[in-house]
């Protein structure tokens, strides 16, 4: 078998490619996957439009290499499972060109998985990474804030609506 036969498990699904072991994961889930709600922003690692979870945890796919996923799990926005995060960012009416919003979920999801009720301080850690330049930080706060623990959160009449158009805002 050739050292390019590298095989990645993302969303729950194996996908076997032919592929440079040190290419980025970034290229591999956008190029060769279509898996294009995982954004390119600066390529190195400081603006985290290109967040994904590594075995639940967060990763900079555009620093990541295939060899360094083998064998791991890896979950992009497509398959991300936060509905209660996703309803909270409609409720907040987040997102404003959307660009960085599937990396900014990525890392609060990956935050509240870990931290349910996260102080400001946490969330400010957690999303220091994650740059928005539309300016959405207080809305992404407040999100964050609805979707933890620490406040009662109203759910929408039609959820399932709500959370559709929050997928396709951020996968576009
Ligand atoms: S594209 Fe990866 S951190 Fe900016
Ligand atoms: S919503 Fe435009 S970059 Fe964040």
């Amino acid at each position: 078998m050739s050292d390019n036969n590298l095989t990645l498990k993302i969303n729950g699904k194996l996908f076997q490619m032919d592929a440079d072991p040190k290419m980025p994961v970034l290229w591999a889930v956008r190029d060769m996957l279509g898996l294009t709600g995982t954004k390119y922003g600066c390529g190195a690692g400081l603006c985290g439009a290109c967040t994904i979870h590594v075995d639940g945890k967060p990763a900079r796919a555009c620093l990541t290499s295939l060899s360094q996923v083998q064998g791991k799990e890896l979950t992009t926005i497509e398959g991300l499972e936060a509905d209660k995060l996703k309803r909270a960012w409609t409720e907040h009416n987040v997102p404003q060109c959307g660009y960085c919003q599937s990396g900014q979920l990525m890392s609060a999801a990956a935050l509240l998985t870990t931290n349910s009720k996260p102080s400001d301080r946490d969330i400010d850690e957690a999303m220091a990474g994650n740059i928005c330049r539309c300016g959405t930080y207080t809305r992404i706060k407040s999100a964050i804030k609805s979707a933890s623990d620490q406040n009662s959160f109203t759910q929408h009449s039609d959820e399932s609506s709500d959370n559709s158009r929050v997928e396709q805002e951020v996968t576009a």
